[in-house]
């Protein structure tokens, strides 16, 4: 029996009435920009979080820009970001004028670590951003201690937390999600979101995202054009409660895998210290990673790499090559690799991904 990789779809099904209905409300109120839906969904989501503020915006690479810009980032700037990540991390860094600096990951929770971000630290450094990578939880507390601001791109963590019960997006001075489809909370486009509860970054981030206006006919600063859509929050708010629901699913999944014994095959991914994650991506890892993703794909399961180039190794960031040695990076960039996970998956789907492990002989 074939198990997909991820399937966004399929959690949506029983929503399908709700979700035309609430598009349908958007084509007869016919306000598309900054309407009714942002609002309120800027409200919920803020609310979800236990945070103050929520500002909806076009997706979750501008939310870094933007938010990188809240927090004072600009020309002569460092701002320390992990290799190991989505390349957006890095590239919302470079339209603020700052220059993104290297550090290296923990290649078994796939994180930065205080450790890792020290090493990257210069007097110049402005700003952290603590990716909360695969939905694992980094260690913001730590980070923060060390003196630095610290951006939590949780793009991909909606609904992770701390096992103390704070969610990612709050753990730090501001954090940034996207609600790219196939994320734990996905719109049906692009969309995403700044969550703060500092009255003066939400007050600059919402100016930012609006051209760096406050009013709409006076302007402070350049800013961007960078919305959530109407379209997309009516999506999003009819979606906010089931994304508990949804996360939980996530981690039985992820606790399934454990039980069922995939440990004994390949390296399980590690939640960090005080991490409970709603995994977005199941990475686990293996010497052989590339044969077992061909033998799961010839077997029907779905099983990709991600970033076996590390950011800092694209060509666009060959301006600011690394400062730092990357071991970890250059370990987790080899031996990553991503299997079935999300809200859809039953029991027997992880018994069938771990017989596919096992048969696939590779340990
Ligand atoms: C870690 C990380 N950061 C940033 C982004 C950028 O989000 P978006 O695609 O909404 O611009 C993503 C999206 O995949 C991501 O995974």
């Amino acid at each position: 029996m074939p198990v997909a990789l991820f399937n966004p779809a399929a959690p949506l099904e029983p929503l399908d009435a709700q979700l035309r209905a609430a598009v349908s409300d958007v084509l007869d109120r016919k306000q598309y920009v900054l309407g009714p839906e942002v609002h309120a969904f800027e409200d919920e989501f803020a609310a979800w979080h236990g945070a103050k503020h929520a500002v909806g915006v076009a997706n979750g690479t501008e939310a870094i820009t933007i938010a990188l810009r809240a927090l004072g980032v600009g020309p002569g700037d460092e701002v320390v970001v992990p290799s190991f990540t989505f390349y957006a991390s890095a590239e919302a860094i470079p339209p603020t004028g700052a220059t993104p600096v290297f550090c290296d990951v923990d290649p078994q929770t796939y994180l930065v670590t205080a450790d890792s971000v020290k090493a990257a630290l210069t007097p110049r450094t402005k700003a952290v951003v603590a990716v909360h990578l695969f939905g694992n939880v980094a260690p913001v507390d730590e980070i923060a201690a060390l003196g630095v601001p610290v951006l939590e791109d949780a793009a991909q963590a909606t609904g992770s937390r701390t096992t103390d019960g704070r969610f990612t997006g709050t753990l730090g001075a501001i954090g940034t999600f996207s609600f790219y489809p196939s994320k734990n909370l996905g719109a049906f486009g692009d969309g995403g979101a700044i969550v703060t509860s500092d009255d003066a970054l939400a007050d600059r981030v919402r100016s930012l995202r609006f051209h760096g206006s406050r009013d709409k006919v006076t302007y402070e600063e350049v800013g961007y054009n960078s919305r959530l859509d109407e379209i997309q929050a009516a999506i999003l708010r009819v979606q906010l409660p089931h994304l508990q629901a949804w996360c939980s699913r996530r981690r039985q999944a992820g606790a399934w895998y454990v039980e069922a014994g995939l440990g004994e095959h390949v390296d399980l991914p590690v939640p960090a210290v005080g991490a409970d994650p709603a995994w977005n991506l199941f990475v686990v890892a293996h010497d052989r990673a590339d044969a077992l993703r061909d033998a799961l794909n010839a077997a029907g399961i779905g099983a990709r790499d991600y970033y076996r180039q590390p950011v800092h190794e694209q060509q666009a960031m060959r301006p600011w090559p690394a400062t730092v040695p990357l071991p970890g990076t250059a370990q987790a960039a080899a031996r990553h690799l991503a299997i079935p996970m999300g809200a859809h998956l039953e029991r027997r789907d992880v018994d069938e991904v771990v017989a596919a492990i096992a048969d696939a002989r590779l340990d």
